[in-house]
């Protein structure tokens, strides 16, 4: 179990638009996957995106099989490993909800995201995804693709009144 660190906002390594991967299947590649895997659980973090562990590739992993501490009213998302992901959105309809980021620690903003999205790319093997999802899992997967072209959800966030630390808008969560 490898444990990596993560990059925190104001590190211009986020910033980055990430290489697609064009090996797969490759010891190189599941040692990263196996780092991310734990160095999410570790942190309670619902998703995570390669470029936070300072890795310059297009590889996203996300999902819990169960309640969430940090995210407990979201529903499960399954554990998926992501890479060369394209989205695209199936409507213009917007939800806005609350996010927060490992690489923002302490904060949450409420961040518009559509809706209704279809997403596709590879697991780790090479082996296609494509699947067409809504509500909390397609932000999940919006919120960590964004961090492959150097997008942090505060970038996202239209109004600035829901925003704010993490202990006082959620103490529970604390
Ligand atoms: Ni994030």
């Amino acid at each position: 179990m490898a444990l990596r660190d993560i990059l925190k906002m104001g590190d211009p390594r986020l910033l980055r638009v990430a290489q697609p991967v064009t090996a797969f299947d490759s010891d190189a590649l599941h040692l990263l996957v196996t780092d991310m895997l734990d160095t999410m659980r570790a942190a309670d973090g619902a998703g995570l995106a390669a470029p936070q562990i300072g890795v310059d590739f297009q590889v996203v992993i996300f999902g819990t099989n169960s309640v969430n501490p940090r995210y407990p009213q979201a529903s499960p998302v399954p554990r998926t490993v992501l890479i060369n992901p394209v989205i695209t959105p199936l409507s213009s309809d917007e939800t806005e909800d609350w996010e927060g980021c490992l690489s923002v620690p302490g904060l949450r903003g409420k961040v518009p995201r559509f809706e209704h999205i279809r997403y596709t790319g590879f697991d780790q093997y090479g082996d296609p995804i494509d699947r067409t999802v809504d509500g909390f899992h397609a932000r999940v997967v919006q919120h960590e693709c964004d961090h492959l072209i150097g997008k942090l959800y505060p970038m996202r966030v239209r109004d600035f009144t829901q925003f704010g630390f993490t202990s006082v808008l959620f103490p529970e969560l604390q």
